[in-house]
C-alpha cells in the first residue's frame, strides 16, 4: 500500500480572507511506515489528516492510494475505499449513545464485513485496557475510555492504513504507551500508521517524524527524526 500526497493545499476563509491551513504539503507513506506529525494547535494537522483520510478534498494537489486518486472517486466509492482500507480516528470521535461499546464497534465492522468477529472485538478491547467496559454505554465512560473505543472501532476492519488524530488526548502516559506500541506492532505487521499529536510520549515509536508549522509540513531530520 502506498499513500501519496503531492502539493496538498487546503484553504479556508476567515473574515473574508482566504488562508492556507495546509500549504503545498508533500506526504507519502507505505506499508510498515509509522509516521508521527507533531505541531502546535492550529498548525493544520487535522486539516491534513482529513484530506489524507478521504474526508475533505484539498483545494489543490492530489492524494492517491496505490495510484488511485481519492478525490476523483464519487462519494460512494470513496466511502467504500475508506471503510475497506482506512482506519480513521478523528480528533473528536463520537460514539452512538444508544449503543454499548461492543455494539458501537460491531456497527463499524458491519459497514464492511458480513460476519462480526466477537472474539476479535474482545481482544482489541483487552489490548486497549477497556475489556471490562464492553457492555457499558458511552455516557458512562471517561474521555480516555471513549478515546480507546474510537481506536478499537478504527482497527476492527483490519485497515491497511491507520490515520489517528490525537489518539492519546485524554490518556495517561501508561495508556498512551499502550496505544503507541499497539500501533507499532500493527506497523511491523505491514500497516501504514499516521499519527498527529502533541504527545511527546510518541517519540521513539515512529520511524518517521514531521513537524507542522503554520500549514507547512517539514520532514524532521533532527535528534528524533528518521530513526
Ligand atoms: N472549517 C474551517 N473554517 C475556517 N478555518 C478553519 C476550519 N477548520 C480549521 N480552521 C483553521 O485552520 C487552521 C488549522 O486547523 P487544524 O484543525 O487543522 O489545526 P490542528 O493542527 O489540528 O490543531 P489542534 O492541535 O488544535 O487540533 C486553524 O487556524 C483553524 O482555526
Ligand atoms: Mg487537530
Amino acid at each position: 500500500m502506498i499513500l501519496n500526497g503531492n502539493n496538498i493545499t487546503k484553504e479556508y476563509t476567515r473574515r473574508g480572507e482566504k488562508f492556507p491551513a495546509v500549504n503545498n504539503a508533500d506526504f507519502f507513506a507505505w506499508s510498515g511506515d509509522y509516521t508521527v506529525i507533531f505541531g502546535e494547535s492550529g498548525s493544520g494537522k487535522s486539516t491534513l489528516l482529513n484530506a489524507l483520510a478521504g474526508i475533505s478534498a484539498p483545494t489543490s494537489g492530489s492524494i492517491a492510494i496505490d495510484g488511485q486518486p481519492l478525490y476523483t472517486l464519487n462519494d460512494e466509492d470513496r466511502s467504500k475505499l475508506r471503510n475497506e482500507r482506512i482506519g480513521y480516528i478523528p480528533q473528536n470521535a463520537a460514539c452512538l449513545p444508544a449503543f454499548t461499546v461492543t455494539e458501537n464497534i460491531e456497527l463499524a465492522a458491519s459497514l464492511y464485513k458480513h460476519r462480526i468477529d466477537k472474539e476479535q472485538i474482545q481482544s482489541l478491547l483487552k489490548k486497549l485496557g477497556i475489556a471490562h467496559l464492553a457492555n457499558e454505554y458511552p455516557a458512562n465512560l471517561s474521555g480516555g475510555e471513549l478515546r480507546r473505543v474510537a481506536i478499537a472501532r478504527a482497527l476492527v476492519n483490519n485497515p491497511d492504513l491507520i490515520i489517528a488524530d490525537e489518539p492519546t488526548s485524554n490518556l495517561d502516559e501508561d495508556n498512551s504507551r499502550k496505544v503507541f506500541s499497539l500501533f507499532g506492532r500493527l506497523a511491523k505487521s505491514g500497516v501504514a500508521v499516521i499519527v498527529a499529536t502533541h504527545d511527546r510520549t510518541a517519540f521513539g515509536y515512529s520511524n518517521r517524524t514531521y513537524h507542522m508549522k503554520s500549514g507547512t509540513l517539514i520532514p524532521d531530520i533532527g535528534e528524533y527524526g528518521n530513526l
